[in-house]
């Protein structure tokens, strides 16, 4: 999989991208994640990527010239399954489109910032807008690197058996049971003794009903 993402804070994705298992899906070949500055698409000699908003008004607008650049650049070289772009106003990130998006080969990810793009690049460019939930964030680089995380941990081989996606929180619409480890006891309390027990099929069995009734509390709007 290869993830280009566009953005005018570059070094901002840097050391996301730079440790633990992002670095590890990078450095075994399983993704390829290249950050592009875009301001290194503009014509205009003091590298402005953004303008006054027609019409008067707070805040700035991005413009679509050295977007469109930036993407097309990317475009003649290779065939794209989506333009992302991350705007609050986007559809809900969810496990589902996570999922969706960790089968594609290619993906653009267009981070915005200001008051957002020009209308006609999402008419033009984007096949995709998502959001990371109800709030707003000062740009969508945060965005951006969330939505990668989700999307390159699913990839096959990038996570080991321990920590496999497969028993993640919401892969089968459910919250993940509770976990403990060493020590049996601390100050008094107990690890649940059916974890110690060795019997695998009672262990299941209890991790899914604490998986249902963890849901049921905290999420019943999963189990609808
Ligand atoms: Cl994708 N971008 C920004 N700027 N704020 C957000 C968001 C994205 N998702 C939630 N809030």
């Amino acid at each position: 999989m290869k993830i280009d993402i566009i953005t005018c804070l570059p070094r901002l994705l840097d050391s996301f991208f730079a440790h633990s298992i992002l670095q590890r899906a990078q450095v075994g070949g399983y993704v390829e994640v290249v950050v592009h500055d875009l301001r290194d698409y503009t014509a205009d000699k003091h590298r402005r990527v953004d303008d006054y908003a027609f019409g008067g008004g707070a805040g700035m607008v991005m413009q679509i010239e050295p977007i469109a650049r930036c993407i097309r650049s990317l475009q003649a070289e290779r065939p794209y399954d989506e333009v992302i772009y991350m705007t609050p106003d986007g559809t809900r990130l969810n496990q589902q489109t996570t999922n969706a998006l960790s089968l594609r080969q290619n993906l653009i990810i267009l981070c915005g910032h200001y008051k957002g793009v020009d209308e006609r690049v999402r008419e033009l460019f984007i096949t995709k807008e998502i959001s990371i939930g109800d709030y707003v964030l000062s740009g969508g680089e945060l965005a951006a690197a969330v939505l990668s995380d989700a999307i390159i941990r699913l990839l096959p081989g990038v996570l080991n058996d321990e920590t496999s996606a497969l028993t993640d929180s919401f892969q089968d619409n459910l919250l993940a049971p509770p976990v403990y480890t060493r020590p049996a006891e601390f100050e008094g309390h107990r690890v649940p003794d059916i974890l110690l027990s060795g019997h695998e099929a009672k262990i299941d069995e209890w991790r899914h009903e604490q998986a249902l009734e963890r849901t049921r509390i905290r999420r019943p709007d999963l189990l609808d």
